[in-house]
């Protein structure tokens, strides 16, 4: 098994079969990250690089253990000590690692298209861990993994994001994915965290959170990116949380089953109350536990050599 492409650039250009394929290899690598010994000879021999300009817990640890786990090599490049501080620019970082002999680069920037450029420059395989705006094509595939091991399907649910969408590569990511598996895609958030036009993407635009959870199977918030307002796009937090922060009386006029999501790191009390984000229908941290299983089958189903057994 193994995906037909050098590298994972984001999910506008993965088919159907492909996102599957991904989604049903995690499945046995969940297994393995559920076992007291999680250590497989899968990728022995191979080499992992994490390379990180922005900030990262759950995507560069999950990496790092999705390697470790298949016994791979892996290294974590912190931009700030590197010589990237002194001023070498992203190509030039990434040839050195590829010449050290890297099989893959996973890569988090912030300009959009930089993994892209990557991708073009260097024979290592990329791996998109976000690239500014623009996607974050694991985080939306561990999402979707997520939804359907709870609700067995995505076709035919109504999955509703919350919040900060124009800044988010989650977002972006998540409605290609949802909506090419057959989900119905709802945004809701205040007018200035919604960008001009995004329903050519074949979603639904709300600004009622009532309104937009109304018979929602899944509900996913957003973290407001204060990084990345370069001015005021709302009056408060407190006024943004009252109006759009998720609580569990709100979440009541979602459907009786609905579940909720958040790709983390939370603003607590912002976007999510405490007892919302740590109650029964909180599904973040089987988030981030599933992301290791995804990234595990990524990295299989990219430098796995076509192996059919993912423990040999
Ligand atoms: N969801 C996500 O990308 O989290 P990190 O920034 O911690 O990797």
């Amino acid at each position: 098994m193994n995906l037909k492409r050098k590298d994972l650039l984001g999910i506008e250009e993965l088919t159907v079969e492909e996102i599957n394929l991904i989604l049903d290899t995690a499945l046995p690598m969940k297994d393995i990250v559920q076992r007291d010994i999680k250590k497989v000879p899968t990728l022995r021999g191979r080499s992992v690089v994490n390379l990180f300009y922005e900030p990262s817990t759950r995507t560069r640890t999950s990496f790092e253990l999705a390697g470790k786990f298949m016994s791979a090599d892996t290294v974590n490049i912190a931009t700030s000590s590197s010589s990237v501080a002194k001023g070498e620019t992203l190509k030039d970082t990434a040839k050195t690692i590829e010449v050290m002999g890297a099989d893959v680069v996973v890569l988090r920037h912030g300009m959009p298209g930089a993994a892209r450029i990557l991708a073009e420059t260097i024979s290592s395989h990329i791996i998109n861990a976000g690239d500014g705006a623009h996607e974050h094509p694991t985080q939306a595939l561990l999402d979707l993994f997520t939804i359907r091991e709870e609700k067995g399907r995505i076709a035919g649910l109504t999955v509703t994001l919350v919040g900060d969408i124009v800044h988010s590569r989650v977002v972006r990511s998540n409605i290609l994915a949802l909506t090419k598996l057959g989900a119905s895609v709802r945004l809701v958030g205040p007018p200035t965290l919604m960008p001009y036009g995004i329903e050519d993407m074949g979603v639904e635009v709300y600004y009622s959170l009532e309104e937009a959870l109304k018979d929602s199977d899944v509900v996913m918030a957003l973290r407001i990116q204060k990084e990345r307002q370069q001015r005021g796009l709302f009056p408060s937090l407190r006024e943004y949380s009252r109006l759009y922060g998720l609580t569990e009386e709100k979440l009541s006029w979602a459907k009786e089953d609905c579940l909720l999501m958040h790709p983390g790191p939370i603003n607590r009390g912002v976007e999510l109350s405490s007892p919302l984000a740590d109650g029964i229908s909180s599904l973040i941290n089987r988030q981030v536990t599933n992301g290791v299983a995804v990234r595990m089958a990524i990295l299989f189903l990219l430098i796995g050599g076509g192996k059919s057994d993912i423990t040999a």
